[in-house]
Parts: structure tokens; sequence; C-alpha cells
């Protein structure tokens, strides 16, 4: 991790004229860290052309795009969730989704902010997530399809499993007698319930691929029981269930329909064989706030929901002992980034005028992959008010390689203009590819109005041909 501390940073661009168009400087996202000073977006106090100046002599071309960080808005994403826990007392935890977001120093910083716990969905998660901070017993591994070796390194470590079909509760039985290391285990269930979001995004739907059917549930925990056989060791140890709806969940029903289910099943549990199990795990899902226009499950609404009122409207229909958990991916993360790239031209195609700019699908895929809308605004706002309408492209050869459409923009950007795509936090660089060979994007996070550090280099040339033999 390099640091970056310099007189240069606190230069901050001064504009030549300071009436600028105040509509553009209302700001996508709720996070603490992003203002407009003067018609110039900072981050934590750091000016982005500054930023991208001193990034630009430090990387040359590969400068951009990059992700850039807010640690403000992470510690203040981590703190709506500690505090909605907080009446909870050690019975409420939470966990991080490494999937969301899998940077080292980025998840470092969740452990610091307050995140005691990392939910993983492959091997590698699990060795990030120690690489981390995490404490192995503080690790959940969840998936639909686990590999032998995935699952001896989570039993090895005392890591908790999440049991998702009688296949995999086979195989986590098998691995527990074969190492003799009792298997700490949830068992995912899929409920049947309707999360409101984009089909992509619904995981418990009945024909969903995860988790366990209520239907089946008898089955898999005999699968796994084997104490009350006369002389037989135990090699599985149910501690609760879990549950995941989905991804960009609003509305707050919808939790508490999850905690009815999963408190009946935590009963059941307890009473097949597993008297202590007290943990449910409602997964994570809850959607972020956006303004402007919005993609289909990504409601712009008074009535999102948020932690607190998360909490608050589960928290009466658990169980009186229960450990409750909740594994925040996008709500921790997406709003503490944004993507920020360089324009390189503009043209108009029949009625449809294009800004294309240096990030493309490979950085940003979830316009394509889920019609998301990630709002895309100047970093200097232009001080004329001349606006209109453009989609915001990428050099990446596909039609499918938007960032944003419909974009109230500056008609003249010059080519090296910087724009920042909002809220790029959560499933953006963790679902970077490296088609059309583009090495991945640098990644800063900034610390303080004059501190950044770089906690990803950019890729290269050389990062995408050195695995040919
Ligand atoms: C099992 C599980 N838990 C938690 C999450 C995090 O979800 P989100 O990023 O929507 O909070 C996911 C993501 O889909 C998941 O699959």
């Amino acid at each position: 991790m390099s640091y970056f501390c310099a007189d240069h940073l606190r230069n901050h661009t001064k504009m030549e004229d300071k009436e600028v168009n105040s509509q553009d400087q209302i700001l996508p996202v709720d996070g603490l860290g992003w203002s407009y000073v003067d018609g110039v977006l900072h981050c934590d106090g750091m000016s982005l052309e500054d930023l991208r100046m001193s990034l630009k002599r430090e990387y040359g071309h590969q400068s951009s795009p990059a992700h850039v960080y807010s640690l403000s808005t992470l510690f203040a994403n981590v703190k709506k969730y500690t505090e909605a826990l907080g009446p909870l007392g050690k019975r409420g935890v939470l966990s991080y989704s490494l999937k969301a977001n899998n940077n080292l120093r980025v998840v470092e910083a969740l452990r610091q902010a307050g995140v005691t716990m990392a939910t993983t969905v492959s091997g590698n998660e699990i060795l990030m997530a120690m690489k981390a901070g995490f404490a192995p017993t503080n690790i959940i591994y969840n998936g639909t399809g686990k590999r032998r070796w995935e699952v001896e390194l989570a039993i090895r470590h005392r890591v908790l499993l999440n049991i998702d079909s009688e296949f995999d509760a086979r195989l986590i039985m098998g691995v527990a007698k074969e190492t003799g290391v009792m298997a700490r285990c949830l068992v995912r269930l899929n409920p049947d319930l309707e999360a409101h979001t984009h089909p992509y995004m619904a995981t418990a739907l009945a024909d969903s691929k995860f988790g366990v059917e209520v239907q089946q549930l008898e089955k898999v925990l005999q699968i796994v029981r084997t104490g009350e056989i006369e002389g037989e060791e135990e090699h599985v140890d149910i501690e609760g269930l879990h549950i995941h709806v989905g991804s960009a969940v609003s509305r707050t029903q919808v939790f508490a329909d999850m905690a009815s289910v999963a408190a009946r099943t935590l009963h059941k549990i307890r009473e097949r064989g597993w008297p202590r199990a007290s943990l449910i795990n409602l997964g994570g899902g809850l959607n972020i706030r956006l303004s402007g226009g919005h993609g289909k499950g990504e409601e712009d609404s008074d009535n999102l929901a948020t932690p607190q009122k998360l909490v608050g409207a589960v928290l009466p229909l658990l169980p009186e002992g229960t450990t409750l958990l909740l594994e925040p991916g996008r709500s921790l993360v997406a709003t503490a980034g944004v993507l920020m790239t360089e324009v390189l031209g503009t043209k108009t195609n029949g009625e449809v005028t294009f800004l294309v700019v240096d990030a493309a699908m490979t950085e940003v895929i979830r316009p394509a992959l889920y019609g998301a809308h990630h709002p895309v605004t100047h970093v200097t706002v232009p001080s004329d008010q001349e606006r209109t309408e453009v989609d915001v492209v990428g050099p990446v050869c596909e039609s499918g390689d938007f960032l944003a459409r419909r974009c109230q923009l500056h008609p003249r950007l010059p080519t090296g203009t910087a724009v920042v795509v909002w809220a790029t936090g959560a499933y953006c660089s963790s679902m970077a590819s490296s088609y059309n060979m583009r090495p991945h994007a640098l990644e800063v996070m900034v610390r303080a109005p004059d501190l950044y550090t770089v906690v990803r280099r950019p890729g290269n040339f050389e990062d995408l041909i050195s695995c040919y033999q």
C-alpha cells in the first residue's frame, strides 16, 4: 500500500468562475464523505481534480479510470448497522459480505470500523477474510457448489459453513468425519419469498438455485445427525439457520417475513437434536438510496429500508435468546466508492449523443447485467448552464457497454475531462473482467483531506499475460 500525503494536494483547484449550476451539485448518494466545494467534487475533503493530477504524475495513462473510496463513508455506513444492532449487545452481529468488494484494504477498513465477521462464498474469499484480520471462527462460508478443498479449509479452521442442499450436507458430513473436526454449520433455507428486486438478484424463490426448501429440511438434518446413535460421534453442530432472499431489497416487510420463517425453523432445528441452536442469519440485501433515475429494483423512495427499520421490524419476531446476524455487502460499501473516468470524445449517432469515456462495462458491469442505474456527474461542474442528454459509454467492443443512459451533462466536455460514476463501491471492482484485454483499474482510498493511499495498483499488460505457459 503506498501512502501519499503531499503539499500539492492542498492546492485545491480554483474555479475561474464560481457561478456554477447548483443542480449539478446535488449529490446522487447520501455518503457523508462526498461534497462539492466551489463546484469541484471532493472526497473526504480532498479535491478529486487534485487527486487526479497526483495519480497522473504517479501512473501516467494507467491512472484512469480509478476507483476512489471514501474512508469516512465506509465508517459511517458501518455505524448505521452497529447502532441499529446496539440494543442487542453481543446478540447482534454484523458480518461483511466480501463478494461486494474484496479489496484487501477495504475489508480491513470495515473490520477496523466495527464489523466483527466476514461472509465468504469461496475458499479464496475465506483466505482473504483471514488476511484482512478476521478470526477464522468469525468467518461464514456460503455456497451452492462448494468444492472439497474449500469445505476442508473451512472445517479445519472452524469456519461456520452454510449447508445449501442434501449433497452439500453429505460433503460436509464426509469431510468432518474424515478430518475428525466437528463442522460448525447453519442451514441455508429457501423459504420461497419474493424479494421485490431484479430477477437476477432474487435468491429465495421456489425455483432459485440457493438453499434448502422447507420440505427438504428434515432430510438434510437427518444426513448430518449421528449423535443420537449409540457410540457414534457427532460430526456436525447446527448453530442456527441462514436466509438471504436477494440483493437491492428496499422493502422492510421482506425482512420481517424472513424473520417469521426463521423463527419457526429455528424451533424445528432445536427439536430435531440441536437444542442450543440460537443463530439467525438474515443475510444481506439492503438497498441504497440513489437520487435521479433508477433501474429495475432500485427504488428511490422515502420508505427505503434502513438498518434501523430492518432491526426494528425483525426483533419482535425472534425467539428469546436468539443471536441476530446481518451480513450486508452493498449497503456498507456502494456509496463509499465512485469510479473516476476521463472523456475520450463525444459523438452523435441518429438521435443519441454518446459521451465516450475510458471506463467501461469491464469496471462497471451492473448496468449491462441488471439494467442498474449509476448516476454520472461532472468532477468540476462547468460554469455555464448548458446541459444535454447523453449516454455514457466505454471503449469495449459491445453494444451493451454503457455506464449510464440519459444523463444530463455538459454537451462539450473536452477530451481528458473527468466525470464520476456513482455508487461503484459494491459489485464493480469485484465483478471486473479483463474483456478486450483491459487490465484491472487503479483503486485509491482517501483517508483525510491531504492523504490518500493506493489500495490496488493499476493492472498492466504483464498481469494479463503472466499466466500463459
Ligand atoms: C449469502 C449472501 N449474503 C449476503 C449477501 C450480500 O448482499 P448485499 O450486497 O445485497 O447486501 C449476498 C449477496 O448476494 C449473499 O449471497
